[in-house]
């Protein structure tokens, strides 16, 4: 069996519920574009609302992150990975948690208590010293100096800036050959965390306070490609069973060995499987250039790309097959790869017919300008973008392996100028150039604004949005709201709306450190995990939030706002369906 299996058998018998894993585009939060550890959709409960499943739970959550995209093709990173998780709602407390995570790592994975370290808090002015935790870990054999003591960047943990919180204790195992060392060193990075238990007990709220949550939780996470590692020996995440038959099939492929080619290997497997579980999302996710989309093009494209290197042929189905043996792994696990398969063959077809034919002349091209130029400037990297469909992050990547200078902010001068060309253009209703790049979704992207603005005036100052997906033909919002909305009040809503369309109100970006747009009363969403300089849109008087954009610059370019349809998306969440319809 599996460690996944064993892990979510383990807490069954401890009383736990397992519930499903939550899909990785977020369903209420439009702040971050995926789901990035398992207590992000348990969030609400955290806070206190009571869970359907009871205050003992457990799953697999499905996370992606992004932070280490470029860091892929190494031993260990990926920018998908699952995270077992054990959760208390206000039920057990410290010494629970500690025995659970100690009895599975030595009873279970049989893990000799030896390899094992851990980190507990050390306090603050704020937080006492958790002696609590050193106490249980002691109590399980863990000798003395294998408990290290560290402050808030070590052993406090939140997902955002606001939200719930509270102190951990990280598990370390010594992975490495050589023999145990008899004081445990966090810096070695020869001991590899494990696990992480986090005490929430705290919220915190935007202007930095901390106050107490109604309840003590627990919150843990043990990522699965890690523990599979640790537990069958490996220091190479890639050669686990995990990646065993996917690694397998693209070795067959390309006709070539594992030893020799690791770095295209692991970047083809790592960014196959995520764009997989990104386009088999019921989001709907599909290639584009912007957010989710963007993300999943960035993926397929370096994926491209790295095939050609290692000398696939493009033309084959050599990514159908690919993906075929991922989704062989995960459909008994998740219903949307079983549903989805068609779908994510598509569309990973149809991008690699987009890509595969301009990589090869983009290529050429970059080749050609570094042999007479020695720096990709503004114009070329937008040539490469704009022509041979070249995410800038992939010029990056290419001119850094080159060791020459690369034009960043030129190529956003360039973007923008574009985009502000195309926007007029569309006006004139041509199509711009980059077709299908956000007109109409940036106009949608605004009308959350304002449709956020309006609920707040309609239904009162504490409404705020839980979620938002737009598409070129429409929009979704959805808000925190305990009653089905009246006529009267979808009425109000939409006119309200249509006022400042009317107004021609202009929206404005302002960049401003993170602590001062949430001092000025920036509307954010709860868990963002906010930059420290963010973007405030403001919208004339009615609207100001934190947000990354696009918009328009006036409001008279959305024409007409008409909602569709009103209706409940889950417990205490309004769901409002709209479109944006040209004035005649
Ligand atoms: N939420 C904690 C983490 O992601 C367990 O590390």
């Amino acid at each position: 069996m599996n460690i996944k299996d064993l892990f979510i058998e383990f807490f069954k018998e401890k009383g736990h519920v397992e519930i499903p894993s939550a899909p990785v585009v977020p369903e209420n939060d439009p702040s971050v574009l995926f789901n990035t550890a398992g207590m992000q959709p348990l969030i609400p409960y955290l806070m206190g609302e009571p869970h359907p499943s009871g205050t003992r739970l457990c799953d697999y959550q499905k996370c992606i992150r992004l932070t280490d995209l470029d860091s892929v093709g190494d031993k260990t990173h990926h920018t998908f990975f699952e995270m077992l998780g054990n959760w208390s709602l206000g039920d057990y407390f410290k010494k629970e948690s500690i025995d659970y995570s100690f009895e599975f790592l030595t009873k279970v994975l049989k893990i000799p208590v030896e390899r094992l370290a851990v980190t507990v808090f050390k306090g603050d002015k704020d937080i006492p010293k958790d002696e609590e935790s050193a106490n249980y870990w002691l109590e399980h054999h863990i000798s003395s100096k294998k408990i290290a003591y560290l402050g808030k960047e070590d052993n406090f943990w939140a997902a955002g800036e606001t939200g719930p919180c509270g102190t951990d204790t990280e598990i370390f195992y010594w992975r490495s050959e050589e023999e145990v060392p008899e004081v445990f060193d966090p810096k070695d990075d020869r001991w590899v965390e494990i696990w992480n238990n986090v005490f929430m007990q705290y919220n915190r709220l935007a202007d930095g306070t901390i106050t107490m949550l109604p309840k003590k939780n627990v919150d843990t996470g043990m990522g699965y490609e890690r523990i599979t590692a640790v537990v069958e020996g490996k220091t190479d995440n890639y050669t686990s069973s995990i990646w065993k038959p996917i690694i397998a099939t693209i070795e067959k492929i390309a006709n070539v060995t594992y030893e020799g080619n690791e770095k295209s290997i692991r970047i083809i497997a790592d960014h196959l499987r995520t764009a997989v579980f990104i386009a088999a999302d019921n989001a709907g996710i599909r290639p584009s250039n912007t957010d989710q989309g963007y993300i999943l093009r960035r993926l397929i494209r370096r994926a491209i790309r790295y095939a050609k290197m290692l000398g696939i042929d493009l033309e084959s189905d050599w990514e159908q097959t690919i993906a075929s043996s991922i989704m062989d792994e995960y459909e008994t696990y998740y219903d949307e790869i079983k549903n989805n398969r068609e779908t994510v063959l598509q569309v990973l077809k149809e991008e690699k017919k987009k890509f595969a034919h301009t990589l090869e002349k983009g290529l050429k091209e970059f080749s050609k300008v570094i042999e007479s130029k020695k720096e990709i400037d503004g114009t070329t990297a937008f040539h490469l973008y704009d022509t041979y469909g070249f995410p800038i992050e992939l010029s990056m990547e290419l001119a850094s392996e080159k060791n020459i200078p690369i034009d960043i902010k030129g190529f956003e001068e360039k973007m923008n100028e574009h985009q502000e060309k195309s926007r007029t253009a569309s006006k004139g209703k041509f199509k711009g150039g980059l077709s299908g790049n956000g007109e109409m979704e940036t106009k949608y992207h605004t009308a959350t604004h304002l449709l956020n603005a309006a609920l707040k005036k309609v239904i009162g100052p504490d409404t705020h949005q839980r979620g938002s997906n737009i598409t070129e033909e429409r929009m979704r919002f959805d808000f925190n709201c305990d009653h089905k909305l009246t006529e009267e009040e979808k009425q109000k809503v939409e006119a309200l709306v249509n006022e400042w369309i009317k107004e021609d109100l202009p929206v404005t970006k302002t960049e401003m450190k993170k602590q001062e747009a949430l001092k000025m009363g920036a509307e954010a969403m709860f868990i963002e995990k906010y930059p420290d300089i963010v973007n405030v849109y403001q919208i004339g008087n009615v609207s100001k939030e934190i947000c990354g954009g696009p918009h328009v610059t006036h409001t008279s370019e959305l024409g007409t706002f008409k909602i569709k349809k009103e209706e409940a998306s889950s417990a205490g969440i309004r769901r409002i369906k709209a479109v944006l319809e040209e004035n005649n």
